[in-house]
């Protein structure tokens, strides 16, 4: 997603531009630029297609420096990666970086261009610059200019300015896209990510929606759409700089992967006692909560969306309480009927994804009983907008494809399964937090199959298509295997409820269609077997991940992925693994960029 950055300092801040904007790469973009104000109180704008280091490399040619500026990663929504369409965008004397979508762009342009103004990209964000211009013709005062355009502007948007009467200020708006100021010595710094702030202050204000400010090197004044100023006290953040380091893997993807136990010991340590959750792990008296739940409606994207179908699995097999889990880009649309005592929870491992927050604030409109979140970024703007928020605490996920972060997302929907059941079977705490804790010593034995899935995933190198089954649980973990193979190796993959294939699917299936089935030992083995069978019929190259002892024909060619044995509700947590792995390895051999894959952005803050 699009990255922002901004610093007025007491001293040159053109190298502090670039190092936010390294700290900003990791969300996905396609150009990059900056702009200075100059010792002569000049707007001096870089642009480049392609990495922030070009951007650096064209800084030293250019020797340009200053101590107030703004800096921008851009992934393209309106307008081709381009240079014409790379921020920021200059007009009057105005320049602007901005995260999010201006929705009446076109209507805002027709308006300049009668006016004679020329635009020169087909980016919606360049009318904002226009805008500002306009109306500095219009009113002599800062705020007015600043008031007058934001009015106008319809969409979400996170805004950084500089303006060349007032060189040694930076403008800052937010409506729907996050934006945090620094709190600095002798500078204050403004970034769309907490990640790009920690090297240099972890102090910060955030800004709400429809709030606008003024920041200098030493001072910060906030105001609401109404031009009246605010208070707003700073937090600080428990977020160290150390985590955006790859700390000696090859890439963030399998720093992450491997993270996993120890952030799931983490959470057995913090969160579980002998054989009870401790109390309110969900927020301060969320037990009381959770105790009046009937329904439970779970949106997210993604991967995020995938832990939710889990969860509704689970729920619904301890509980008497039914569960949606939905496609956030779809319930922002749709009518929804909350019935009495309905529990909404964001799944959202960045906090920031723009469908999400849609639905979120569309459901705080709704009659719910209370709004969780399930986030990975205590700052973010989900976790803001929730009554109660569990933070899933797995350090920062940099890598586009998500691993760790959905592990944490299950265990904590794991938890509030667990918590849910307590009035319908007082029993079942104690045997799901065993299995809980039994997952840190059969996670380490899953690890061990790394060197099988690199093998393995040679196999997969020239296939053009993937299909993952399972069953039950199972089913939602063959959906998030498919959608890290789809993202990381490029390779066309359908997850599938294993019962399905015979409607349809099974039509795919030839002597070179992998087909990927998720068997845990269960009531629903003769099923997943019966399945894979009308695969092999036809030639398909079955590869099965199961606990059960299996005996094979002689010539019988199935792959048998022996994995260990686990409880019934950790193992979507287990079979997950191999399927990273696996994705991982095929990406490897496809020679992708595995941590910032093409097209994709790991925060998708716009809809
Ligand atoms: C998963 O590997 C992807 N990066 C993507 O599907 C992601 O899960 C989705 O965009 C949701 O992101 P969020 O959890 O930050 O809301």
């Amino acid at each position: 997603m699009c990255g922002i950055f901004g610093a007025a300092s007491s001293s040159h801040v053109h190298k502090d531009l670039i190092e936010g904007l390294s700290k900003l790469e990791y969300r996905g973009y396609d150009s990059a630029g900056l702009t200075l104000i100059s010792k002569s109180n000049k707007i001096k704008r870089l642009r480049c297609t392609g990495k922030v280091v070009a951007l650096k490399k064209l800084l030293a040619t250019n020797n340009l420096m200053g101590n107030c500026g703004i800096a921008h990663t851009r992934w393209a929504t309106h307008g081709v990666p381009n240079l014409k369409n790379s921020h920021p965008h200059n007009y009057g004397g105005f320049s602007i970086v901005h995260n999010g979508i201006i929705e009446n762009f076109e209507e805002i342009k027709t308006f300049l261009s009668k006016k004679s103004h020329k635009f020169s990209s087909d980016t919606d964000s360049e009318v904002i610059a226009h805008l500002l211009e306009y109306f500095s013709k219009k009113h002599s005062k800062l705020s007015d200019i600043l008031l007058n355009t934001f009015k106008k502007l319809k969409g979400s948007f996170a805004l950084g300015i500089v303006y060349e009467k007032d060189p040694d200020k930076i403008i800052v708006a937010s409506n729907g896209s996050p934006l945090l100021i620094g709190m600095g010595k002798n500078a204050n710094y403004i970034s769309s990510d907490i990640n790009a702030l920690i090297s240099k202050t972890k102090k910060y204000i955030s800004l709400d929606d429809n709030e606008f400010g003024i920041i200098t090197k030493d001072k910060i004044e906030l105001f609401n759409v109404k031009g009246k100023r605010i208070k707003r006290s700073a937090s600080v953040t428990k977020q160290n700089t150390n985590a955006i380091s790859k700390n000696g893997y090859k890439h963030f993807m399998q720093k992450e992967i491997f993270e996993q136990k120890d952030i799931i010991t983490r959470v057995i340590k913090d969160k579980l006692g002998t054989s009870k959750i401790l109390p309110n792990i969900f927020g301060p008296k969320s037990d009381s909560m959770l105790k009046s739940i009937k329904h439970v409606h779970f949106v997210a994207c993604g991967t995020s969306y995938n832990a939710s179908l889990v969860a509704k699995y689970w729920i619904e097999e301890v509980s008497d309480i039914m569960c949606t889990a939905e496609i956030a880009s779809e319930y922002r649309y749709r009518t929804i009927n909350v019935p009495k005592d309905t529990l909404f929870v964001a799944i959202s491992q960045s906090g920031e994804t723009a469908d999400t927050i849609y639905s979120l604030k569309k459901a705080k409109q709704s009659k719910y009983r209370s709004i969780l979140s399930i986030c990975n970024v205590a700052e973010s703007t989900i976790t803001r907008l929730s009554d109660y928020s569990y933070l899933m605490q797995a350090g920062p996920e940099v890598s586009v494809a998500s691993t760790k972060a959905f592990t944490s997302q299950l265990i904590a929907l794991l938890l509030l399964a667990t918590t849910l059941s307590r009035a319908s079977d007082s029993k079942l705490e104690s045997k799901i937090i065993n299995q809980i804790k039994s997952l840190p010593r059969i996670l380490s034995k899953t690890f061990e199959l790394e060197k099988k899935m690199q093998l393995i995933a040679k196999q997969f190198k020239n296939k053009n298509h993937t299909l993952f089954l399972g069953r039950g649980a199972s089913y939602p973990i063959a959906l998030e295997a498919a959608l890290k193979l789809k993202e990381i190796s490029y390779i066309h993959a359908e997850g599938y409820a294993a019962g399905e294939l015979k409607h349809g699917p099974l039509a795919l299936v030839d002597k070179n269609m992998p087909v990927v089935g998720l068997m845990p030992d269960n009531n629903l083995v003769t099923q997943v077997l019966s399945n894979l069978a009308e695969v092999k019929a036809r030639q398909g190259l079955v590869y099965i991940f199961t606990n059960k002892k299996m005996k094979l024909k002689k010539n019988d060619k199935t792959n048998i992925i022996s994995m260990p044995a686990c409880g019934h509700y950790i193992a979507p947590l287990v079979y997950v693994i191999p399927m990273q792995l696996l994705s991982y390895y095929v990406a490897i051999n496809k020679k992708t960029n595995i941590d910032q894959p093409r097209n994709l952005a790991k925060s998708v803050t716009v809809e």
